[in-house]
């Protein structure tokens, strides 16, 4: 392959170590779109011919149709995606086949495949969220006014409409969605035309390769085309962002399933049994989603320690950017999907909900915003309410459970019309600042998502 340098042939298990063809091949139809694109461009600079250029893009068409059809064979000893198809190339046409790589290396053309395939992929992962993002919000739709506790330590703490909850993941996605399309801005940046690393003598058009292949930009400098891999790093970072905030969401549904809780229900067909036990019905999905975080994780550090310490430019290290790259892809995105899926067949347990709202004193804090209404400060308010607690709690007694004169014990200041925020659904009405939980500013909450998101 690599023609006179070298006397010896390759040693098999060289070939073997240094081969990534058995998972860069899937970049082959970006690789096939970058040389067309590349040969369109030498024969417009009169590098090649036009004929061999026709020869040149029918021959890739044909071998992108044998590699679809699962007829194309790819050799190990051939490396890589590029010289697979390189190979077959020159093997079907001849000569213009051989002209295919003039000024190009395949250090930008692997930094252009890797590039085009992020593309498609990020765009499918903005899909993809999007439609987790519309679950979310049909199923806050269906509680929209059902209320919750919610929890800070995983003590209950102010009751919540549902709706709220669910909304707070709808807004952890949408950043998600927001990072997508922020490293899209720099993933969509043309390497080819920096050669190995120095450019090339030849009069090729950068411009005119970006423009065939919607790039809005060409890179600046040929030393950091072939070197860099910021782009994989900043998408494995946003993956797993997208992965941890699913598996938030899977530790929520795990609690909310078990019997302890009982805030859910699971369809039979999104569970799995035990193989001993006979009546066990198991969250495995939000527990795998959940699992898989850590590998997520370990990909997006795989890449940052690959990339330490590698001096300019290109280094065969980077070939190792692929397999943790693919890994992410491959493991976030049906985890995306499939808890779009398990949120369209999960049923709060609505009862179960208006029980747990009721103890806790959880409307503490309501009836010490009541007092700072009547002039009290704060900082008594809580001192007085705390009593309250102190004294329900011997009492074996809520909030919402004592007399006025009960009541009065601890403050003067509280009246008959304290009982209106002392139940859970008063409470949560009365939350109406900007983002909080109260049926109004939840309503609008979902109106604006539901916009966003093209839902009717
Ligand atoms: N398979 C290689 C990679 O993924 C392609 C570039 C190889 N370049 C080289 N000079 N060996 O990085």
């Amino acid at each position: 392959m690599w023609g006179g340098r070298f006397q010896e042939s390759t040693a098999a298990s060289v070939e073997a170590f240094t081969a990534s063809i058995h998972y860069d091949s899937r970049l082959y139809r970006h690789d096939i779109a970058g040389s067309k694109a590349h040969a369109r461009m030498l024969s417009r600079q009169k590098l090649i011919t036009g004929v061999e250029c026709d020869a040149i893009v029918k021959g890739l068409d044909e071998i992108e149709a044998e590699i679809e059809r699962g007829d194309f064979v790819f050799k190990p000893e051939l490396e890589d995606i590029h010289m697979n198809i390189e190979k077959a190339l020159a093997d079907k046409i001849g000569v213009a086949g051989e002209r295919l790589h003039t000024a190009r290396s395949r250090n930008d053309q692997v930094a252009l495949d890797i590039r085009l395939y992020m593309r498609a992929e990020t765009k499918r992962f903005q899909s993809l969220l999007q439609e987790l993002q519309r679950s979310l919000v049909r199923l806050a739709r269906k509680y929209q006014h059902t209320v919750m506790p919610g929890y800070t330590h995983m003590q209950r703490a102010q009751p919540v409409l549902v709706a709220h909850h669910l909304l707070a993941y709808y807004e952890m996605f949408g950043r998600d969605r927001q990072r997508l399309a922020d490293g899209l801005v720099r993933i969509n940046v043309m390497p080819l035309g920096s050669a190995a690393l120095a450019g090339t003598g030849l009069p090729i058009d950068r411009h005119y390769v970006a423009e065939q292949l919607g790039f809005p930009k060409v890179s600046a400098n040929s030393m950091d085309s072939v070197a860099d891999r910021d782009f994989v790093i900043e998408f494995l970072a946003t993956a797993a962002m997208i992965q941890l905030h699913l598996s938030r969401l899977s530790e929520e549904l795990v609690l909310w399933a078990s019997e302890e809780f009982s805030f859910i229900r699971l369809a039979d067909s999104f569970c799995t049994g035990s193989s001993i036990m006979p009546q066990k019905k198991n969250p495995d999905i939000p527990e795998l989603i959940r699992g898989k975080t850590g590998r997520v994780t370990g990909n997006l550090m795989a890449l940052l320690t690959l990339m330490k310490g590698l001096p300019m430019t290109y280094n065969r290290d980077l070939q190792e950017d692929k397999e943790p790259l693919f890994d992410t892809i491959d493991t976030v995105a049906p985890s995306v999907s499939i808890m779009s899926e398990l949120l369209a067949h999960l049923e709060f347990n609505q009862e179960r909900l208006a029980q747990s709202t009721i103890g806790g004193y959880m409307t503490a804090t309501d009836l010490a915003d009541y007092l700072v209404r009547q002039n009290v400060p704060f900082r008594q308010a809580h001192a007085i309410v705390g009593r309250t607690v102190a004294y329900g709690l011997e009492q074996g007694k809520e909030l919402h459970e004592m007399s006025l004169d009960d009541l009065r014990q601890f403050s003067e200041h509280i009246f008959d019309d304290v009982f209106e925020v002392l139940s859970a659904a008063g409470s949560v009405n009365s939350r109406v600042s900007i983002g909080g939980t109260s049926g109004e500013t939840v309503a609008a909450a979902l109106e604006l998502a539901a916009k966003d998101l093209d839902l009717q």
